[in-house]
């Protein structure tokens, strides 16, 4: 994801230092050119050599180390960032960036660079919430820094309250953000469901089916790195969403309706990745039904077909993706789906293809529009959901021509 991408990641003298060691290393895994500077204060938290280790680069802390190849180091390194994260960041290194002074080989070189910076403060609350600090801060937010909001919890130093450096996860999503992909998706805006719905048969019960989301939310993630405006329609799911995607929760069939054509109008994209319930039962119990010694059944009724509602009412130049589970004859029951809702691209699965369809990575899709059938190999559903958006760019990209 971060090929041919240099990363610069500046660590000063606080606890949460630690913590950018996993941040080095997954960076390290998608390929990112990673460098680490450090100021003299966080060596005390942590060993260079760590970071050496982990990104196979020498780890920078002295300005005028003389142990190195003949460059201007801070303005060479400054030159090949594509973003930089100054993480943690203490109240000190803060006032220094935002005033100007540069006396340390992270603070020399993030002055030098003029690409995206990224700051994580981490500190104790008091500190904190100090109005210098806070002034300093807002300072670098008009120099065009991203500054992410530290989270509440307990701090190292006993504490409890704003200043927590969030996890190394969640600040590996903001280098994604910035730096993963070409933003070809940049000024759609693209609205995903995912996930199964729930209808209520009492308090206690409801109809449903095994889609775990994984699909839906690796088409909001990928998008979203594209640089789509997304909005994520999902139905229950025990995954986490992705950062940077409006996330709208819902249950049942009828919520996911209300929600997604309350949204439609303004889409450029909508992908209908949910395994939506096809009927609910016809009565919903206010109180627990229960068990008698007798066989039982309930009585169903039909759901709102969305996917129909939308390719009826399908906006000019607005792209319908469906999504297709089958178990046989897919392709010719997928092309029907095509017709019968109106729809510019269906994704097709076979349950009974190994490695396709729910809680899995992984996925096998035939991509079926009026013209072709692509059929795509076995492939994590992260890939899988780059193919799909690869495929809608072309066919919108042509018609727009
Ligand atoms: N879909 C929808 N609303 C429903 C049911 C399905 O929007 N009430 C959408 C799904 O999100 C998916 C596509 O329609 O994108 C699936 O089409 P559908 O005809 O429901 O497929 P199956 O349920 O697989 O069809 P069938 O039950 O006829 O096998």
């Amino acid at each position: 994801m971060l090929k041919g991408k240099t990363v610069l990641l500046g660590i000063t003298g606080s606890i949460a230092a630690y913590k950018i060691a996993y941040l080095a290393s997954a960076l390290h895994k998608l390929h990112a050119d990673v460098h680490v500077l450090m100021t003299e204060n966080a060596t005390n938290f942590i060993n260079p050599i760590t970071f050496e280790t982990l990104t196979g680069n020498k780890c920078l802390v002295d300005t005028f180390d003389r142990n190195f190849q003949f460059q201007v180091e801070h303005v060479s390194i400054a030159k090949k960032a594509d973003v930089v994260m100054i993480a943690p960041a203490s109240a000190n290194v803060i006032g220094k960036l935002a005033n100007g002074l540069a006396d340390d080989m992270l603070t020399t070189t993030v002055m030098a660079c003029r690409c995206q910076k990224i700051l994580a403060p981490a500190m104790n609350t008091a500190m904190y919430e100090n109005p210098v600090v806070q002034d300093n801060i807002r300072k670098l937010q008009t120099y065009g820094y991203e500054v992410i909001t530290p989270a509440s919890g307990y701090l190292a130093c006993g504490d409890t309250g704003a200043g927590k450096m969030p996890e190394p996860e969640t600040l590996l999503e903001y280098i994604l953000r910035e730096s993963a992909f070409q933003k070809d998706l940049a000024g759609k805006k693209l609205l995903v469901t995912a996930g199964p719905t729930q209808e209520a048969i009492d308090p206690v019960r409801c109809l449903t089916n095994h889609s775990s989301g994984k699909m839906g939310y690796a088409i909001a993630k990928m998008a979203m790195l594209r640089g789509a405006e997304v909005t994520l329609v999902s139905g229950p799911t025990a995954i986490e969403p992705p950062l940077f995607v409006k996330v709208v929760p819902v249950t049942s069939a009828r919520d996911m309706f209300e929600a997604v054509t309350g949204l439609s109008d303004e889409q450029d994209i909508i992908i209908k990745a949910a395994a939506v319930a096809d009927y609910r039962p016809k009565q919903v119990s206010e109180d627990k039904v229960k068990k008698k010694d007798d066989q039982a059944s309930i009585e169903l009724e039909r759901t709102d077909d969305i996917l129909k509602y939308l390719g009826r009412h399908k906006k000019q130049g607005q792209f319908l993706c469906g999504f297709s589970m089958e178990t046989r004859d897919m392709l010719r029951n997928s092309r029907a789906k095509l017709e019968k809702k109106n729809l510019d691209m269906v994704a097709a699965n076979n349950l009974k293809v190994e490695g396709a369809g729910f809680q899995g990575d992984t996925n096998v899709l035939t991509l079926i529009t009026q013209d072709e059938e692509v059929s795509l190999p076995l492939m994590s559903k992260e890939d899988a959901a780059l193919k799909i958006l690869d495929k809608i760019l072309l066919l919108t990209t042509k018609a727009e021509a």
